[in-house]
């Protein structure tokens, strides 16, 4: 259970979690929706979207993107990766539909897409989820978004490097921006070396910066 009263899947051997303990849900909003699907929206008045998500998880930050989607009236078709799904009994763990006043049936409905094929969440949200490694990522000038949301790298150091970000950057469409919780100074300096342009924002509770990173 985190502080706000969104539960996250906590990884014992790696004393790591999916979410910030200071609140699953407001770390989310804070840092994909607001940073990154915002901004976006703010800045590129075409609401057809196209997103990539680094870590599909518990599905949060997509159920999250779905609702906005919605409420926004936008196109979104939203690609997760992600190598390790969680299982059904972690599925029915989550409480996030509840705590968004959403629909527990459309949340399960990303869980049950297909992997590998495009499937249709609602009018606004397309969903597809592939079950790959990051590092296999070949997906060229395809997105406007990237939600990066890997473990931190205290336990998985390898996603955090210049040939990661390179694929990210290579993903990405021109002005397309990479949002992620972390702000540590290698983490910046790995996207700058790779073309990015960075900038250092308020975190969300408990984190004082996160980065936004874009392609210029
Ligand atoms: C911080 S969690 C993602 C949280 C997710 N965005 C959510 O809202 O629940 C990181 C995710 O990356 C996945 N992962 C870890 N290493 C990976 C790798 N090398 N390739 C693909 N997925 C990986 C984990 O299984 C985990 O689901």
């Amino acid at each position: 259970m985190t502080d706000d009263g969104s539960v996250t899947i906590h990884l014992p051997e790696w004393n790591e979690q999916y979410h910030s303990k200071h609140g699953a849900i407001a770390e989310a909003i804070h840092v994909f929706i607001e940073a990154g699907l915002e901004h976006w929206i703010l800045k590129n008045p075409k609401h057809e979207i196209s997103i990539l998500e680094i870590g599909f998880g518990t599905g949060l930050n997509a159920f999250l993107t779905c609702l906005e989607a919605t409420k926004k009236d936008l196109q979104i078709n939203y690609s997760g990766i992600e190598a390790y799904p969680i299982s059904g009994e972690e599925i029915r763990q989550l409480n996030y539909a509840s705590l968004l006043n959403a629909s527990e049936e459309s949340f399960l409905k990303l869980h049950q897409s297909n992997w590998g094929i495009s499937s249709e969440i609602s009018q606004n949200f397309t969903l597809s989820k592939r079950e790959q490694f990051f590092s296999e990522i070949k997906d060229s000038n395809l997105y406007n978004v990237i939600f990066f949301d890997a473990f931190g790298a205290r336990v998985q150091p390898e996603l955090w490097t210049e040939s990661i970000f390179k694929l990210m950057f290579e993903a990405l469409k021109p002005n397309g921006v990479l949002v992620t919780y972390s702000a540590k100074g290698s983490v910046r300096r790995a996207m700058q070396a790779v073309g990015f342009s960075v900038e250092r924002l308020p975190g969300p509770p408990g984190k004082r910066e996160m980065l936004r990173a874009t392609r210029v």
